[in-house]
């Protein structure tokens, strides 16, 4: 093999990998047709997230353009948080049998008003104002900015 083949080739391998690598960074970025992204409907892992989905002090994870909301309901009630922690980032969860948001990764504990009940974070979680109807549960706004 000719060394002038060997670095044709190995150009071309160069370029297939960063032409991969822009491709999934384009994906990332880009909204994606009838999903999450650009939109302020949340998403779960089944589809539209629906207030019927989750029974009374029952919480889950799900995604919107606000990116991931941890939604609990309380009665009739449904409180959304910001569901990344604010120490590192990990995804947060609720607890109902501690009635407190609990972070897998170091131990972080929140009310649902997303005040710290103990660290390591330090700064409180957002929290999501949430409206519902037949179609699934969305973001209204952010509450604290
Ligand atoms: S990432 Fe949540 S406590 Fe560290």
């Amino acid at each position: 093999m000719s060394r002038r083949l060997v670095n044709g080739l190995l150009g071309l391998g160069a370029v297939s990998a960063l032409t991969g690598l822009m491709g999934t960074a384009l994906a990332y970025l880009w909204p994606m047709a009838g999903g999450a992204a650009g939109s302020t409907r949340l998403v779960g892992r089944e589809g539209p997230l629906l207030a019927t989905a989750l029974g009374d002090d029952e919480g889950l994870v799900a995604r919107s353009s606000e990116g991931k909301i941890l939604v609990v309901r309380k009665g009739d009630e449904l409180i959304g948080l910001e569901a990344t922690c604010t120490h590192l980032g990990c995804t947060v969860a609720w607890n109902a049998a501690s009635q407190q948001v609990e972070c897998p990764c170091h131990g972080a504990r929140y009310n649902l008003r997303g005040e710290v009940l103990r660290g390591p974070a330090r700064d409180p979680l957002g929290r999501i104002e949430l409206s519902a109807d037949e179609a699934g549960i969305s973001v209204v706004r952010r509450l604290d900015s």
